[in-house]
Parts: C-alpha cells; sequence; structure tokens
C-alpha cells in the first residue's frame, strides 16, 4: 500500500469525520473511521448516520455494504490500517476563554502515534489555531516508535451542514499545508478520487500547496470573512429600520456588484452552528498570543452586532405587543409565543451556539410562555433548553399564541398558509427573524408582519 491507492481513516466520527469517511468510501477508497464514542460507531456499524444530513445514509449503507467502509473504537486498529490519518475531532470553545479546546486533538494523536510501526502521514482536517499542526509534529515526535516513519500535514476542510456530501464530494478548491514532497504525494493520492470525478465532469478542483501556517489560516480566515459578511448585513440591517429602508433589497442591489457577490447576504438573526462563532473568537484570542491583537479587534464587532441581532427579537416583540420594558429588560410576563425554528439553520438538526434557541432563553427569561416547533431539532433542542414546551407541529405551536418568530428558515415555515395560520392565533402578530416570508401574503392575511432591517 502507500501513494497508489492510500487507505484512509478518519479519526473522530462527528459531522466532519464521518462525513468524510462516507463520501470517501463512496469515491472508492478503503475507510476505516475511529472514535472513542462507542455508541456513536455501533450506530454507524448499523448504518444509522447519528445526525441530520441530507443523502448520507443512504450513502453509508451503500459503502457498509460495498465492504469499503469499517467503523472502531480501537486505535491500534486504525493504526495498523491507515496510510493517511485525517484528524477529524472537534476543536470547541474553551469554558475559561475564548480560545479552542485542543485536548481531543492531543488525545487522538498520543493514543495514535504509539502505535505508528508504519509508515504513515497524520493530516489535519480539524480546524484548529495556527500553530498547531507544529504542535502535533511535536507530540507524534514525542509519543511514535522510535524509527518509525510519521509526518504531519494540514488539509482544512469548507464543508457546510446541510450540504456536506455535495462539499466534500464536490470542493471549491482543496487546500495541502505539507512539508514534504511524500507529503504532498500521499495529499494528492489521498484526493485522487476527488479529481477524477471533477475531470469526468469537466470541471477542475483549484490546489493550493502551502505551509502550515497558511493552510491553518485559511480556514479561520474564510471563516472570518463570512461572519464578517453576515454582520456586515446585520450591520446594515440595524440602520434599514430606522431609516424605512429594505435590507433585502440593498443586499440584492449591492450584491450585482461581482466584488461584493450576493451569497451570505441574508440579515437576519445573525449566525451561530459550531463553526462561525467559536471560531471568530478563537482567532481573536490566537491573534493576541501572536501580540497582533489589533489585527482582529473588528471580530469583536463582529461577534457584537451578531449578539444584538438576537436581543433585538425580544425587544421588537415586547414593541410589536405594547409591553412594558423594565430595569431587566422586555417585559413578556403571560405572552404566548410560538417559536418556529430551533436549528442554527435549515436542512440540520444541529442547534449548537443556534440564533433561535438564543432567542427562546431570552424571551423565556423576559417571562413569555414559549412554544417551539422544529422539523429535525426537537430532540437536540430538548437536551439543550429542557425547560421550553415543545410542539408537535407547527399547528400546535401557533394555537392560542400572541405572537410568531419565525427563527430557522425551514422550508415548512416558508410555505405554511399565513390564511390558516391565522385562524388559530390569538393575535395575527409575526416576526420573520430570517426574513423568508412574502410580507404582502402575511399582511393580506390580516398578520402584522415585522422582518428584519425591512
Ligand atoms: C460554516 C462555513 O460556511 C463552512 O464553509 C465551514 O466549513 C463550516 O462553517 C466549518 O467551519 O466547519 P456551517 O456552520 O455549516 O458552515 O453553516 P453556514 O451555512 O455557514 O451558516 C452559518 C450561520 O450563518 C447559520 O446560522 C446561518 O443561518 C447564518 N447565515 C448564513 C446568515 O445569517 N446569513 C447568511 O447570509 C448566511
Amino acid at each position: 500500500s502507500g501513494a497508489a491507492r492510500p487507505r484512509l481513516t478518519f479519526l473522530g466520527t462527528g459531522y466532519l469525520g464521518a462525513t468524510y469517511a462516507v463520501c470517501f468510501a463512496e469515491l472508492g477508497y478503503e475507510v476505516l473511521g475511529y472514535d472513542v464514542d462507542a455508541p456513536k460507531i455501533a450506530k454507524l456499524t448499523g448504518g444509522e448516520v447519528p445526525f441530520h444530513e441530507p443523502g448520507l445514509d443512504e450513502m453509508l449503507r451503500k459503502n457498509l455494504a460495498a465492504g469499503r467502509l469499517k467503523f472502531t473504537t480501537s486505535i491500534e486498529e486504525a493504526a495498523a490500517f491507515g496510510d493517511i490519518h485525517f484528524i477529524c475531532v472537534g476543536t470547541p470553545q474553551r469554558a475559561d476563554s475564548m480560545a479552542a479546546d485542543l485536548s481531543h486533538v492531543e488525545d487522538v494523536v498520543v493514543r495514535l502515534a504509539p502505535h505508528l510501526h508504519r509508515k504513515a502521514l497524520i493530516a489535519g482536517k480539524s480546524t484548529v489555531p495556527v500553530g498547531t499542526a507544529e504542535w502535533v509534529e511535536q507530540l507524534v515526535r514525542r509519543h511514535a516508535p522510535a524509527g518509525s516513519h510519521v509526518e504531519v500535514a494540514w488539509s482544512p476542510e469548507f464543508l457546510q451542514e446541510g450540504h456536506a456530501v455535495e462539499d466534500v464530494l464536490r470542493p471549491n478548491r482543496v487546500i495541502f499545508g505539507v512539508r514534504s514532497e511524500w507529503a504532498n504525494d500521499m495529499l494528492f493520492a489521498a484526493h485522487k478520487g476527488v479529481f477524477d470525478l471533477a475531470t469526468t465532469e469537466d470541471r477542475e478542483v483549484p490546489v493550493v500547496i502551502t505551509n502550515f501556517a497558511t493552510a491553518e489560516l485559511v480556514k479561520v480566515a474564510a471563516n472570518a470573512f463570512l461572519a464578517t459578511k453576515i454582520s456586515f448585513i446585520n450591520a446594515m440591517a440595524e440602520i434599514c429600520e430606522p431609516a424605512g429602508a429594505d435590507v433585502t433589497q440593498l443586499a440584492r442591489a449591492i450584491g450585482y456588484d461581482a466584488r461584493i457577490g450576493n451569497r451570505f447576504l441574508r440579515a437576519g438573526v445573525g449566525f451561530g452552528g459550531g463553526c462561525l462563532p467559536k471560531d471568530i473568537r478563537a482567532f481573536q484570542a490566537r491573534a493576541q498570543e501572536l501580540g497582533v491583537g489589533e489585527a482582529l479587534r473588528f471580530l469583536h464587532e463582529v461577534d457584537l452586532i451578531n449578539q444584538r441581532r438576537r436581543q433585538w427579537v425580544v425587544q421588537l416583540a415586547a414593541e410589536l405587543l405594547g409591553r412594558p420594558f423594565g430595569p431587566a429588560g422586555p417585559d413578556l410576563s403571560g405572552v404566548k409565543v410560538a417559536v418556529l425554528g430551533a436549528t442554527f439553520k435549515p436542512n440540520s438538526d444541529d442547534v449548537r451556539d443556534s440564533p433561535a434557541l438564543s432567542v427562546v432563553r431570552k424571551l423565556s427569561r423576559s417571562g413569555a410562555e414559549v412554544s417551539v416547533y422544529d422539523p429535525e431539532g426537537m430532540e437536540n433542542a430538548r437536551r439543550e433548553v429542557p425547560d421550553a414546551t415543545y410542539a408537535r407541529s407547527v399547528v400546535e405551536a401557533v394555537t392560542g399564541a400572541d405572537l410568531v418568530c419565525v427563527l430557522t428558515e425551514w422550508e415548512e415555515f416558508r410555505t405554511a398558509d399565513p390564511v390558516v395560520l391565522a385562524d388559530l392565533v390569538a393575535g395575527k402578530v409575526v416576526i420573520d427573524g430570517r426574513n423568508c416570508l412574502d410580507p404582502v401574503l402575511w399582511r393580506r392575511a390580516g398578520w402584522e408582519y415585522r422582518g428584519m432591517g425591512r
């Protein structure tokens, strides 16, 4: 084995690792997914994806059946199997600071390295602070058996939840952070399936070959840019409100300039999820460590704008319902609010740092009785905010409500009939936190409609 058709392990079978393992098996590689979480490995082995990702279940079962894809909780097995080990573990925000928690990266490397008796490449995919690859190299040097040949590389990924299969099979670019020809050759071999697929579809996948630091930074810089784009348009939404402008038309108009582009300019309750919020914080923390904190001070403002969006919904609720503002903020006691949406975006069951759930918490804290419905995120939402009331349908959630808040733009909500819903509520007031409803239709059905910055 080796460069011709490398065998791949994906260490950590969360969102990133599981999706990559399945998709690379689909591309024809022999793949082993490893995780310390035995129930998760049991699920995957049984053909069940532990999270919601369109198209992934089917592909998992197909590749398990084909024998190209296996899962294990044994690090020895992973070490013996792989030519390339992709690190896919989580790097959440630390509890005590804005920095990234690298303990899972350290764990998996320290577990794996002593068993690496054959030539192997450890390639990081997790989002990490710049400097991590070099640190992993030192860990490997300290923990690998004497005389073994183990190298390190960094190859960040850019998949979006809800779109992950497509993003892995058809990436818009791949980044190889390498220190040797051999590591470079190995990464090319590991991505041959991706390049071949592109060729058959008459596409090209750009490759950026660079050093460790640049590869690590590409990922956080990209996410920082995306977060900034969203907060920029949300800042414009704040201006549009008192000025009487419409941020959706503004975004469309500036987006026609190709230098600006029309994507990621949707104003609303802001960004959430397991990536953008923690990545911009970890990036600031790292810049400070590097002595260049000023360079990223604007990301603090990006974060603040984003946080303000969540509070704004509560303020707007009080304003629309004519409720008083107490010293502790708006008083919504006795008000019934239906919240449609719990996940941080549609087509996902992920509620990590979800703006919708954050608004649910704030509404409850202001005294409102909140009834939440989400097509896929109920189980995770219940775990996260156990004291909210959860409805089984849109109809159940809105029945008797004084206010309806749409906080995740699920298709089911966008296409809901405002005429039907009008008959169920106590008050026909709707806050469209994602600008995903048609104001004309809702107003025609008798609703008082408020969007975000329009
Ligand atoms: C994000 C990046 O888009 C991926 O490229 C990256 O690989 C990934 O993080 C990661 O670091 O792993 P993801 O977290 O899946 O992907 O979600 P996005 O589609 O980026 O959405 C993030 C948040 O921004 C959502 O809450 C979404 O509702 C919000 N958003 C997005 C807006 O409020 N407005 C927009 O115009 C776009």
